[in-house]
């Protein structure tokens, strides 16, 4: 028979590596691994049931919501309200934080902070999409209502972090900050099976990835950085390839697996950068540390140590290979 390690088994192994053994977080991750499954069902079948296209609300970051975005977003939260593992969870969809009431809540040790559906304007033409999560553990005195203090901590202060991909497989990542796993949904038998051990992203790369729509409106060092990748060099294998497929989740899995460098800067549009510090950078950041990468927001800032101020901050993400990072912080010191 073959040998196969599911994802349940895999965090009972490493349950003993948690800062606390209580169990707590391999309930809440077997809440994230439910909802996913669910999520994996629903999307996999959106050109056949009614899900596709736009709801008619919008959300607080000024966005016209998708009907999956509503759906995800609902079924993330009920998963981990249900098991009473978390006593709050702050969404991109939702404007304020949401609370709990009951005891088993308010007992609750973590605060998870969701991009419940990454990409979703991707998904009414059948490109990847993802869930991104950030799990911390929180500061206001357990069994007590959870504040906006528990989810206003800099990343560095995060327990774990993760994705799933729903791509041409479904796959969930994440760490707890001693290394980082892949596991491949297989759906005959409804299990994560372990496929993608200690993942370590390459020191270089030749792929990068930015919406280079958005050019003109660039930092002057972005841009010549760009202009660098397009460059013909042989000892540096450029020009770069570009790839971007506009679900930060996708891009950041292909960079991760075969080396690259991901950037969403600052530009006339979005003068903080586009991304959700709480819901995006930090967890992706957090991730690619652990696989022996780095993310920054600019010269010198890792994104980890970014103190927040508001639950639905947005700021610059420079992410990947750590030697691709660092000439692009050569090039911004320089060109600024
Ligand atoms: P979301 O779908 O969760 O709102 O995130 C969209 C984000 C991210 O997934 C993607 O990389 C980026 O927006 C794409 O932005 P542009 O279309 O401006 O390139
Ligand atoms: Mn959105
Ligand atoms: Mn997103
Ligand atoms: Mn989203």
């Amino acid at each position: 028979m073959e040998i196969i390690k599911t994802l349940g088994e895999f965090i009972i192994d490493r349950q003993m590596e948690y800062p606390d053994a209580s169990g707590e977080l391999t309930s809440l991750f077997s809440s994230i691994r439910l909802a996913a499954k669910i999520l994996h069902r629903e999307i996999n079948k959106a050109g056949l049931a009614d899900i596709t296209g736009a709801a008619s609300s919008e959300n607080v970051q000024g966005e016209q919501q998708q009907k999956l975005d509503v759906f995800a977003n609902e079924r993330f939260i009920s998963a981990l309200a249900q098991r009473g593992v978390v006593c709050g969870i702050a969404s991109e969809e939702e404007e304020q934080f949401v609370k709990f009431e009951e005891t088993k809540n308010l007992d609750g040790k973590y605060v998870v902070l969701m991009d419940p559906l990454d990409g979703s304007s991707n998904i009414d033409v059948n490109v990847s999409v993802g869930t991104i999560f950030s799990v911390y553990r929180r500061v206001s005195p357990v069994g007590s209502h959870v504040t906006e203090e528990d989810f206003l901590q800099p990343g560095n202060k995060q327990v774990a972090a993760g994705y799933v991909i729903y791509g041409s497989s479904t796959m969930l990542v994440y760490s707890t900050g001693n290394g980082v796993n892949g596991f491949t949904y297989d759906s005959t038998i409804g299990v994560f099976a372990l496929s993608h051990p200690n993942l370590q992203i390459p020191k270089d790369g030749t792929i990068y990835s930015v919406n280079e729509g958005n050019y003109i409106h660039f930092p002057n060092g972005v841009k010549k950085y760009i202009k660098y990748c397009q460059e013909e060099d042989a000892d540096t294998q450029r020009p770069y390839t570009s790839r971007y497929i506009g679900s930060l989740v996708s891009d950041f899995h292909r960079n991760l697996i075969k080396g690259g460098l991901y950037l969403y800067p600052s530009s006339g549009r979005y003068p903080e950068g586009k991304l959700r510090l709480l819901y995006e950078c930090n967890p992706m950041a957090f991730l690619i540390e652990a696989a022996g990468g780095k993310a920054i927001a600019s010269p010198g800032q890792r994104i980890l140590d970014i103190e927040p101020t508001k639950l639905h901050q947005r700021c610059p993400l420079f992410v990947g290979s750590p030697n691709m990072v660092d000439k692009l912080e050569q090039f911004i010191t320089e060109f600024e």
